[in-house]
């Protein structure tokens, strides 16, 4: 266990606010959480590529940094991979792809570590973490052990999942574990990956999604951001059919449940919000649902934007845009 007390926040959040964290302890076993006491919960954190400081914080950052994984045969064509949280997401992702397990390429090149992709089940080109993710191990503050927590109950939604809701603060996530196939299994529908043939070899994926996502999003390492700011949002399918009469080109996907996923880049580009900038916060000009942050942008910048973007849309089609980065104030808590 290590504590480093006093330091800037650069280095833990790729959106880079030049905020101030009081305390970052960083745990390499469960042994060492055992003994871990503190008074204010803690906030814990990954690689920060979902996680914005708005201000200094006061609370207590943690992170579980072990990150070995193993690999069990479960039966003639499938094998469970149980990784520790502080594994790289997108090293995890290369590793599946040679040894030829499916499962999880699409989701290549999603900054972050392995414990914070299911807290918003990280999602891309048309598949997401619950779809091979068996159970999440989670250190409980109060309980003092590891409760392994099967996918069923990890209410995953779309960008949701109990770590947002019931368990927020709650504790740690330690490991999780994931069910690979030998067989391959390519999803290829999205646009982007259907010209792929349906015999693709699992690399060529690989290689694809990273060409089409670098293409699009912003890398964290050059330009400042968290990925989508905003969820996109779901609306009542009548709702989207009265939009349709005045905005006949608004794109939209039919949901299961009567309802419509509208992509919050196309509202947000018609509100004229495209490469628009609030100083050196602004919308990414490729890509206006990534916020990218130009490198002296401030929290007030930040807010100012959020407001904007999301009184415009409110106004225009009656639609909440929801945030979907975590914003902190200085006291660990969500702002928005
Ligand atoms: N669009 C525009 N203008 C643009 C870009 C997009 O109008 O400049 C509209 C188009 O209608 C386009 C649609 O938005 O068809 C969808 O755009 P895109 O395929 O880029 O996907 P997205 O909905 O913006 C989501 C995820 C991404 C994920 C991609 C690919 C959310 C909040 N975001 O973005 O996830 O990589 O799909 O599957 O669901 C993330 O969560 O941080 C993230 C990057």
């Amino acid at each position: 266990m290590r504590t480093l007390t006093n330091i800037s926040a650069i280095p833990y959040s790729t959106f880079r606010f030049n905020a101030q964290l009081a305390a970052v302890t960083e745990f390499a076993s469960v042994a060492e959480l055992d003994i871990f006491h503190f008074d204010t919960t803690p906030v814990v954190l990954g690689e920060g590529s979902n996680t914005i400081f708005m201000q200094d914080l006061t609370a207590p950052v943690i992170r579980f940094v072990a990150d070995s994984k193993m690999i069990t045969e479960l039966d003639a064509h499938h094998v469970l991979v149980h990784v520790e949280a502080g594994h790289n997401w997108h090293k995890l992702v290369s590793w599946a792809v040679e040894q030829q397990l499916w499962g999880i390429e699409n989701l290549a090149l999603i900054p972050g570590s392995v414990g914070a992709a299911p807290v918003q089940n990280i999602g891309a080109y048309g598949v997401e973490l619950s779809d091979s993710c068996l159970y999440v191990d989670f250190y409980h503050w109060q309980q003092r052990k590891v409760q392994r927590i099967a996918a069923g109950r990890c209410r995953f939604g779309y960008r949701d999942s109990v770590f947002k809701h019931a368990l927020a603060g709650k504790g740690v996530i330690v490991a999780v574990g994931f069910c690979l196939s030998r067989q391959p299994n390519p999803v290829l529908g999205y646009n982007g990956l259907d010209h792929l043939p349906a015999n693709v070899a699992i690399n060529s994926i690989l290689d694809q999604v990273i060409v089409v996502r670098s293409s699009k999003l912003p890398d964290p390492a050059v330009l400042a951001n968290c990925g989508s700011f905003f969820k996109n949002p779901v609306i009542a399918l009548q709702h989207y059919t009265a939009l349709k009469t005045k905005y006949a080109d608004m794109p939209g996907f039919s949901q299961p449940d009567n309802t419509v996923k509208i992509p919050a880049a196309w509202l947000i580009e018609q509100q004229g919000f495209k490469g628009k900038h609030y100083g050196e916060v602004g919308c990414y000009k490729l890509q206006p649902l990534v916020i990218v942050n130009h490198g002296a942008g401030t929290a007030a910048q930040l807010e100012q934007l959020v407001t904007a973007v999301q009184q415009q849309v409110l106004s225009a089609y009656n639609i909440q845009l929801e945030v979907e980065v975590r914003m902190l104030n200085g006291a660990g808590q969500p702002v928005r």
